[in-house]
């Protein structure tokens, strides 16, 4: 037998209209980046996951850019006026949510490691019970700032007291609350009618309808984090920084338990949304960011970053190499030092060696680009070769164009390849070459000037200067024979 999924009747409230003036920032706190996402995305992508029937998004301060960043998310908005409470938060929804009995999950904007299994649990003890509503808490060293569990004798919630109004006693409670809360909706409503506004801080306190359903003889249940951390609440930086380094912990131990070796997981920055197949190992000072995976057996060697990239199985990345938006096929080896820019595509065994720049190129299958090279708007064949220090020229000061070199070219090194312009394939390039014109097929292609050689010149030019050292004194300086420039000028007039 199916077990239901309880999740697909419950609604959800995510409280994100805040401005959060402890961040003493510009940027209003849930859209602050936690591991290269906006606060806001963790409590939203974890009630989608969970298959949430509708999710809520309660948006006030910077609330067009709060609504941008979750754009292309299924949720939709509430506006609330003024920041007046978190109850005044929850109390925007009720003509949405209006008539709605079943479950109500409420979760802030601004507690990011919260997991799918407690919130699921969550539901399932309120269900289970038959109570009004199941919170989340968890025992803290520090609970400076938190909302407290007060209990009475035999243990029983009595209310919750925020940090503002606790007495000294109440302050050395470690038992918080998490924020987190399943609501029976119809109850819910119903309760915040007799929320009175906090005579400390003239807001109305969500926390504040437990002790009304209390008064009012209703179950309610709490339920405790299995993870401390997950009911860490983010109101500073210092607090955005210790939540970053617990999620990294937490990502970096599921891909170590997935097969991926890490050498040194605290110098190694991974975010959330990454994934990397087993058998891969990342080096120290390694940054993968953003919509990254990459394959199984890849080596990435130190300080690299990679971002928003898609590397196959079996690619080694050298140190210092920095690669953004771009495809890497199977095999293939990057670095030290190279730079791919967004809309490199590199076919299997491709190599973009020490300090070469690559962007919006396709470079073939195994073709090769070594040493000190810019490769821009170009395709490059199969099994190509690239001459040291080549550059396509592929800005004329006014517009970009296309370089195409086909299957099996060689470029000597240091060519210029005047864009647009095509080399035909298994056509060989002379190295120094600028070329500006079409190379045909299997054409060998000379795009420098000739070379001269004047036999017994330099010979000449070495006595003459021993002598003048002799005789004294610095010749006048159009006639200064080693002078680069002007023997270059002698030798197109003579020759
Ligand atoms: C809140 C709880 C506290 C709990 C803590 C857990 C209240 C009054 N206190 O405190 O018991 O221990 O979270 O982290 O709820 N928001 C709105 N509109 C508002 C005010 C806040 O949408 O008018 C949003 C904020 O954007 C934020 C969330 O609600 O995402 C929580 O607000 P915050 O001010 O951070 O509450 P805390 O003081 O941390
Ligand atoms: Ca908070």
């Amino acid at each position: 037998m199916s077990r239901v999924n309880p999740m697909r009747d419950a609604w959800a409230i995510i409280l994100a209209a805040g401005d959060g003036t402890r961040m003493r920032s510009r940027l209003a706190k849930v859209l602050h980046p936690l591991l290269g996402q906006p606060l806001v995305h963790y409590p939203v992508d974890l009630c989608l996951r969970l298959g949430v029937k509708r999710v809520l998004v309660v948006v006030g301060a910077q609330a067009e850019a709060v609504k941008q960043t979750l754009a292309g998310r299924p949720v939709e908005f509430v506006h609330q006026g003024e920041p007046k409470g978190t109850a005044h938060a929850v109390l925007q929804t009720a003509p949405a949510l209006a008539g709605f009995e079943g479950n109500v999950l409420v979760l802030a904007g601004d507690t990011p490691l919260l997991r799918e299994e407690t919130v699921r649990n969550l539901v399932e003890v309120r269900t289970s019970t038959g109570a009004v509503a199941t919170l989340l808490t968890t025992k803290l060293e520090n609970p400076v700032g938190y909302g407290r569990i007060v209990r009475d004798r035999q243990g029983r919630l009595n209310r919750i007291v925020e940090d503002v109004e606790a007495t000294a006693e109440e302050r050395r409670i470690s038992e918080i609350n998490a924020g987190v809360y399943c609501f029976s909706g119809s109850a819910l409503f119903e309760a915040l009618k007799y929320v009175k506004v906090s005579r400390v801080k003239g807001e109305f306190f969500l926390p504040e309808v437990v002790g009304v359903f209390i008064e009012q003889g209703q179950k309610i249940y709490t339920v405790e984090a299995a993870d401390p951390t997950e009911g860490l609440g983010i109101n500073t930086r210092a607090e955005l920084a210790a939540a970053a380094a617990f999620l990294r912990q937490r990502v970096q131990q599921l891909l170590m338990a997935d097969g991926v070796t890490l050498l040194d997981p605290p110098t190694t920055y991974i975010d959330e949304t990454v994934q990397i197949g087993p058998d891969t190992v990342i080096y120290p000072g390694v940054v993968l960011e953003g919509m990254t995976t990459i394959g199984a057996g890849c080596v990435i060697y130190p300080h690299c970053r990679i971002q928003n990239s898609h590397l196959e199985d079996q690619v080694t990345v050298l140190d210092g190499s920095i690669i953004l938006g771009s495809e890497i096929a199977e095999g293939c080896v990057i670095g030290p030092y190279a730079h791919l820019r967004p809309g490199s595509q590199l076919h299997s065994e491709a190599k973009v060696g020490n300090f070469c720049e690559v962007k919006k190129a396709v470079i073939g299958e195994g073709a090769k680009v070594p040493h000190l090279s810019y490769i821009g708007d170009a395709t490059i064949g199969a099994k190509v070769n690239i001459g040291a220090g080549t550059i396509t020229c592929n800005f004329d000061g006014f517009a970009k164009h296309r370089t195409v070199i086909e299957d099996e070219v060689f470029v000597g090194s240091n060519t210029n390849l005047v864009a647009p312009v095509t080399v035909g394939k298994g056509a060989i390039i002379a190295a120094g070459s600028t070329i500006t014109e079409a190379v045909p097929p299997d054409a060998i292609a000379f795009g420098r000037a000739p070379q001269v050689n004047k036999e017994g010149r330099a010979a000449a030019t070495r006595r003459k200067r021993q002598q003048e050292a002799r005789s004294g004194g610095p010749p006048p300086p159009d006639s200064q024979p080693l002078d680069g420039q002007g023997q270059e000028r002698e030798a197109h007039v003579h020759s």
